[in-house]
């Protein structure tokens, strides 16, 4: 197969679902490789050898060793499969280095919420070897023409490929999230083995420091973000996060391509995390999963109050603390509440603290739930997004394809992809939630009290969660789109 027929893509990530998710990018890191593996291209992933994945992936071989490169310690290349469903079994390259992977606690903090000390080293190597792995440096047969990496955390790719002098792939960089940029001291560059002359601003130094996303901004052969709206923002200085006008320089190489969502993980009529499955056929069954929530939540069993819902981190990005300031009013209104979610230890201890004032009103889970996360986007009536900035959000999606309304703060990926409730979209049907500008408590509140006046005109609220259940959040269109974007890297 020639590259322009079935290119091949090394596909590196930090994390990847089932295996180790904390966020939005391990869901993508599974269904978007899933997607382009069926759109003719031999897609696999490079991962790190976290003990959840080391335990979770099949049919492991050794493939490489690598011995010391810089100052990273020796490691091994495990070549294995992800499976992802019975017919889904995506090829994948495991960093096996104990001293950096194998350790309790999360991918990038300890389970105190600290940053591992050793990150630089830790992301570093993941970004070394597939830099390796994309060049004819590599010891494998299989040899990828583009280096697809994801996030700051494999940003260094690209400046390790452009200190390689023989054949190497073209790299693409998609921002998952601007705010994160992988930041460490000046003396890193040496540590990593780049050369120090890459250490000026047209490199990989970030206002005197060192920054792995700033390296894969410059060097990357093209950008991409997670939706056309976030890619316009980071241009600007109130969301570009002091890498405005490196993006913007580079905008005839930057394209936003709005996430998928994984339907066949999150479709209301198969979901085994549902007390009940529904479609928009029986809506009325998606109660039994309200009366569930309630129950299984400590909440007031009462199908008509309205219910709102939260699965999110819970930082300064996600506004959950507008939440916190009118959690008064919200429960006169009267509304239920239910958020799960953890992050920032502040903001954990501020909901608990509602859930004892508010008993039977206002429900917190403070942690990570799979499954009560896919029972809250059902039982709930309408999600909340209220997200300072939102790179693309994949919550807003599964609500609508659950019929379940969010009502979200008008920015980034949430502009794209909720379509605001008034009456000519409501008219012309494509009315599929609320949203609310500018970011305030004020606004939060009023958008919410809109909503649930929607909310008891049952008619118009089922056209609305019709709407939202009949828009195609698939992947196979953005799959496409990249498909195009590492064709056009290569001719
Ligand atoms: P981000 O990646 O910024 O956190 P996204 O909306 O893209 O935001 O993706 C978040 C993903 O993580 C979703 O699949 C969401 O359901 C999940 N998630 C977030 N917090 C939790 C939690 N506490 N428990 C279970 N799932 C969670
Ligand atoms: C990030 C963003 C989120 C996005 C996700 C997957 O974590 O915060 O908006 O949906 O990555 O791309």
């Amino acid at each position: 197969m020639s590259a322009l027929q079935e290119p091949r893509i090394l596909f590196i990530t930090s994390e990847v679902y089932p295996l180790c998710k904390t966020g939005g990018l391990g869901d993508v890191s599974a269904a978007l490789p899933a997607a382009l593996r069926l759109q003719q291209t031999d897609t696999r992933l490079l991962l790190p050898g976290y003990p959840q994945v080391l335990a979770g992936v099949k049919y492991k071989s050794k493939v490489a060793e690598f011995g010391q490169l810089a100052h990273y310690p020796p490691s091994f290349l495990l070549s294995a499969r992800l499976s992802l469903s019975k017919a889904e079994n995506i090829p994948v390259f495991v960093i096996d280095c104990p001293g950096l992977f194998q350790r309790e606690g999360g991918p990038y903090m300890d389970a105190l919420g600290r940053d591992w000390p050793d990150n630089a080293l830790r992301f570093g190597l993941l970004s070394k070897i597939g830099a390796i792995l994309a060049s004819d440096a590599s010891p494998l047969a299989w040899r990828p023409h583009i280096a697809h990496c994801n996030d700051w955390q494999s940003g260094l790719t690209p400046a390790y490929l452009h200190y390689h002098r023989g054949k190497k792939a073209a790299t693409l960089v998609t921002i998952h999230n601007l705010a994160y940029q992988g930041v460490f001291p000046p003396g890193t560059v040496v540590q990593l083995g780049l050369p120090a002359e890459s250490f000026n601003m047209h490199g990989v130094e970030y206002y005197g420091n060192f920054s792995f996303l700033k390296a894969g901004l410059y060097y990357a052969d093209h950008i991409t973000t997670v939706s056309p709206n976030y890619a316009e923002e980071i241009q600007t200085d109130n969301l570009g996060f002091g890498l405005q006008g490196l993006l913007a320089a580079r905008k005839q190489h930057l394209t936003g391509i709005i996430n998928g969502i994984d339907t066949r993980e999150w479709n209301p009529a198969t979901d085994r995390h549902l007390v009940k499955n529904y479609n928009n056929l029986n809506l009325p069954d998606k109660a039994a999963n309200k009366h569930a929530l309630q129950q299984q939540m400590g909440l007031a069993p009462d199908p008509d109050i309205p219910l709102l819902g939260v699965v999110s981190r819970l930082n300064h990005q996600k506004g959950t603390d507008l939440l916190i300031q009118i959690a008064p009013q919200l429960v006169k209104l009267p509304a239920q509440l239910v958020v799960l979610g953890s992050d920032q230890a502040e903001l954990e201890h501020q909901f608990s603290t509602l859930v004892q004032t508010y008993p039977g009103s206002i429900a917190v889970r403070i942690g990570f739930d799979e499954g009560l996360s896919h029972l809250i986007e059902a039982g709930v009536d309408c999600f909340l997004m209220p997200s300072r900035f939102e790179p693309c959000g994949l919550n807003q999606m599964y609500s609508q394809r659950y019929g379940t309304p969010p009502i979200v703060h008008a920015t980034g990926g949430l502009l794209d992809t909720v379509v605001d409730y008034n009456p000519s979209t409501l008219a012309d049907g494509t009315a599929s939630g609320f949203l609310f500008y500018p970011m305030q408590a004020d606004t939060l509140l009023h958008t919410i009290q809109q909503a649930i006046r929607a909310y008891h005109n049952k008619k118009n609220w089922q056209r609305l969660q019709k709407n939202g259940m009949a828009k195609d959040f698939g992947w196979p269109a953005s799959a496409a789109t990249y498909r195009q974007i590492y064709l056009s890297l290569l001719s």
